[in-house]
């Protein structure tokens, strides 16, 4: 089973199943010198954990991260980091029943037929959403990493179904409000809107999906490099790892092939000594590089393929059609515990890029 790095500079390689014992990561390539906290990682994992709310998967795991190397005194030591959460709240039984029926929408078939059946199966294992907890552990780094050349992640969610905060809202606006409720919503009242749609659809034993949109703030003009490493072929492949992602587009992005040249050009202007352009249809990017402009990027998600309500497959032992009722614990909503795992994969490709440009030192002593 192989592709579970990513990076060139900083790179991640992340491992772990569902309902084996652990989930973690090794970080390579962190220069030295970083001042990073366990209490700091943990910040960002709580972020992913189910919230109390019905909004998410009943399965209640601590989630508390052990970093098990590459940091001494709480500043990273430039050896690989490795760090992992463990599986404590386990039950394989509805997977151990259902094992020859695979879920419509998830992996398990095209797993089956790719690993001879010898994947563990059990909660997902490899595919499951829990992966992504590696990765926020993972962006934990990266963001720091960012703060030590002014570069800030956010992301928000912006649509649940057909429920969509439609106006802008200003970066202060998505700080402080997004944390504050259950679907990650930066707007309050839209934000009950769509906790109604996600719990509407899970009394029916059924799920919904979303739009996340990301944004990365402050980041200098020239960070990508043509041809095969843009910035946002990186950034669209690593929110492509986030298991459930179904698109991703750009600033204008799908808008941009019904509109004409003249409406889609960013026009370039000097503001405070400084180029910006007067519109950012481009999200942030050209030809790979990084405009200086925000880089803007919305990812969306299918609802969750496993819902409560019956459905047809096929027993693969048997090779009989049948139907299957799930019983496992599952988010009935992707979109609210993706947000954090947007805002690291986000990170982690912006500080790796950082790096391969030389904006992040090797050794990080002057922040000390
Ligand atoms: C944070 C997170 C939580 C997820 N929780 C569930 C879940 O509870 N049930 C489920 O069927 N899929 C869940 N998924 C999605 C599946 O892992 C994913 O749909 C599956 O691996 C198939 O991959 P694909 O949808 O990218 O094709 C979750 C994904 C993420 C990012």
């Amino acid at each position: 089973m192989n592709g579970n790095s990513i990076g060139k500079a900083l790179v991640l390689t992340c491992f772990g199943e569902s309902h084996g014992r652990c989930v973690g990561v090794v970080i390579d390539g962190c220069p030295a010198g970083l001042p990073i906290s366990q209490e700091e990682i943990q910040v960002e994992m709580d972020k992913r954990r189910p919230s109390s709310t019905d909004v998410s998967t009943p399965r209640r795991e601590e989630d508390t991260v052990e970093v098990l190397s590459g940091v001494y005194n709480n500043f990273t030591t430039g050896a690989p980091i490795c760090m992992l959460i463990w599986n404590r709240d386990v039950d394989s039984r509805p997977y151990e029943l259902a094992k020859d029926k695979p879920r419509p929408g998830h992996a398990d078939y095209p797993a089956h037929v790719r690993y001879g059946g010898f994947n563990d199966f059990r909660g997902g294992g490899r595919f499951s959403g829990r992966i992504t907890a590696a990765y926020v552990m993972a962006g934990a780094i990266a963001k720091k990493l960012l703060d030590t050349i002014g570069i800030e992640i956010l992301a928000h969610t912006v649509q649940i179904r057909s429920v969509k905060l439609s106006k802008h809202v200003a970066y202060d606006y998505i700080r402080r409000n997004v944390y504050q409720n259950a679907v990650r919503c930066a707007d309050p009242d839209v934000a009950e809107a769509m906790k109604e749609e996600i719990l509407k659809a899970s009394k029916e034993g059924d799920s919904v999906g979303g739009v996340v949109e990301g944004l990365v703030l402050n980041a200098p003009a020239g960070l990508g490099d043509p041809i095969f490493d843009t910035l946002d072929s990186d950034i669209a492949k690593a929110m492509f790892n986030i298991p459930a992602v179904k698109g991703v587009e750009f600033g204008a992005g799908f808008e941009a092939a019904s509109i004409r040249g003249s409406q889609n050009n960013d026009q370039y202007a000097l503001r405070e000594g400084g180029i910006v352009t007067l519109s950012n249809n481009a999200g942030g990017v050209l030809g790979g590089i990084s405009t200086g402009m925000p880089i803007a990027v919305r990812v969306a998600f299918k609802p969750t393929s496993s819902i409560s309500k019956r459905q047809k497959t096929v027993d693969l032992e048997r090779m009989k059609e049948t139907e299957i009722e799930l019983k496992g614990r599952h988010d009935p909503c992707i979109v609210p515990r993706a947000v954090p795992v947007v805002e690291a994969c986000l990170a982690l490709v912006l500080a790796d890029h950082a790096m391969r440009a030389g904006e992040i030192p090797r050794v990080l002593e002057q922040i000390g």
